[in-house]
């Protein structure tokens, strides 16, 4: 099997992605938070680039995503939409950026959509129907995000698989179908049983995304640093890494520090060399 960079694709549009979806193609989304991520995503062919606000764990630092601001998301947005990747880029609403009003929603996510995004993320089930159709109203599709949704972290009470409970799994199931007729095009599942992902992807009729959802959804998504073991320490289960980046890198990273040290590096190869007429005049040269 051939992974070589996929070449002169035309941009990915949200038609383009429900044909992909009806024909049974399975959907593949991961995250870029740069230009060098999105590069890299891009690259690699994947379908969907999501600038998600796990920024703020992977990239910034911070415990959770609750801090990620918008002029944080915009300013990551910014630089992922500057390589024009061919993959559909969709944005995550951050915490508090979607919460307020209609019309602070609106130019929130109406502002990623000016920088380059396609489609916005949102997390949350019905109670979020005002604001997702405040949204559509202003031409700017939305991906909703259902289960283990991580800026409810703390009524959470942590990051728990979700929808284990009768009820919650029957509410979920509910949440999914308000979701789909209030117009969102496609569905992420996240930490839910791989049944009741199952169950919603059997009764819906838009892509569901899953992360740590089970194998039955029309799609997946991985954070980009989990896939590539970019991150230090273990993966939490749902999480199949196919590159050991840290370690490779540290490596990569310990002998060129070496080489400095030991004075292997830079050689001839890597420094740039004088006309000899001048290099001639350098060493007859005195004060
Ligand atoms: O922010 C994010 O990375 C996400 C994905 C994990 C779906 O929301």
């Amino acid at each position: 099997m051939s992974h070589q960079p996929v070449e002169s694709r035309v941009r990915t549009t949200l038609p383009q992605l429900h044909t992909w979806y009806r024909a049974g193609r399975k959907l593949v989304m991961t995250t870029a938070y740069d230009a060098v991520t999105a590069r890299i995503a891009d690259a690699a062919g994947v379908d969907i680039v999501l600038v998600g606000d796990s920024v703020g764990n992977v990239c910034l630092g911070f415990e959770n995503t609750l801090p990620v601001s918008m002029a944080m998301m915009n300013h990551h947005l910014e630089a992922v939409a500057r390589i024009r990747p061919t993959a559909m880029l969709v944005a995550d609403l951050p915490y508090l950026s979607f919460h307020l009003s209609v019309e602070d929603t609106l130019r929130n996510a109406g502002g990623f959509l000016q920088r380059g995004a396609q489609a916005v993320k949102l997390e949350g089930g019905a109670k979020r129907l005002p604001m997702i159709h405040a949204l559509l109203d202003a031409e700017i599709p939305v991906m909703g995000h259902l289960g283990l949704t991580p800026q409810s972290v703390n009524p959470m009470g942590g990051y728990k698989v979700q929808g284990k409970q009768k009820a919650d799994a029957l509410g979920l199931l509910e949440d999914a179908q308000r979701l789909q007729e209030a117009g969102c095009f496609s569905l992420v599942l996240e930490g839910i049983p791989a049944d009741l992902a199952a169950k919603v992807t059997e009764i819906i009729e838009i892509p569901t995304i899953g992360i740590g959802a089970g194998p039955h959804c029309s799609g997946q998504v991985l954070v980009f640093h989990d896939v590539l073991g970019l991150l230090p320490g273990g993966s939490p289960k749902f999480v199949r890494r196919y590159a050991e980046g840290f370690e490779d890198l540290r490596v990569a990273l310990a002998s060129w520090a070496e080489d400095v040290r030991s004075g292997g590096f830079p050689d001839g190869r890597e420094s740039y060399t004088l006309p000899e007429a001048v290099r001639l005049a350098l060493t007859q040269w005195r004060p």
